[in-house]
């Protein structure tokens, strides 16, 4: 699995915990960015990410931001993306099992690099279970057509 990985100033603190945690799975991590502390725009690092994954170069995401609100919001313009804010284990899992969440979003002033790595594991080791839930991801995907040119 290769996973793409990015985030702005409010996020880079969990970006060691993150790196482990998919190194640790077994996954190759690909860093796009941001490198330092030094402020920047996430929509930035949303787009590399969410192109990343929606082109198939990748598998799937992680992004990290203040919240990891501005910056899943921005990967969600993308068509295709279907990314997931989630601030603890439970919907980590939840959103692989019934979303399919092809990035999860963290946040940097919220969760610990702790917390963050054994929420990546456990959106990473969770599997979509399909069924009803295909259905709905369907109907998320005629919204994106009709509104998304
Ligand atoms: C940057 O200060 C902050 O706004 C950003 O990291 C994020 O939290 C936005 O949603």
């Amino acid at each position: 699995m290769k996973i793409a990985i990015g985030c702005d100033h409010g996020g880079i603190v969990l970006k060691p915990a993150v790196i482990k945690a998919l190194t640790e799975l077994g996954a190759e991590v690909v860093d796009l960015g941001t490198y330092d502390e030094s402020s920047v725009d996430y929509p930035v690092y949303g787009l590399k990410v969410a192109e990343a994954v929606a082109s198939g170069d990748c598998d799937a995401g992680v992004l990290m931001c203040g919240t990891g609100i501005g910056i899943s919001i921005s990967a969600n313009k993308v068509k295709g993306i279907r990314a997931a804010v989630v601030t603890n284990e439970f919907m980590a899992e939840m959103t692989k099992r019934h979303n399919n969440a092809n990035i999860i979003a963290l946040g940097g002033r919220v969760v610990t690099p702790e917390q963050a790595e054994s929420i990546v594991k456990a959106w990473f080791t969770a599997e979509y279970e399909g069924g009803r839930h295909q259905r709905r991801l369907d109907m998320i995907a005629d919204i994106e057509s009709k509104y998304c040119k």
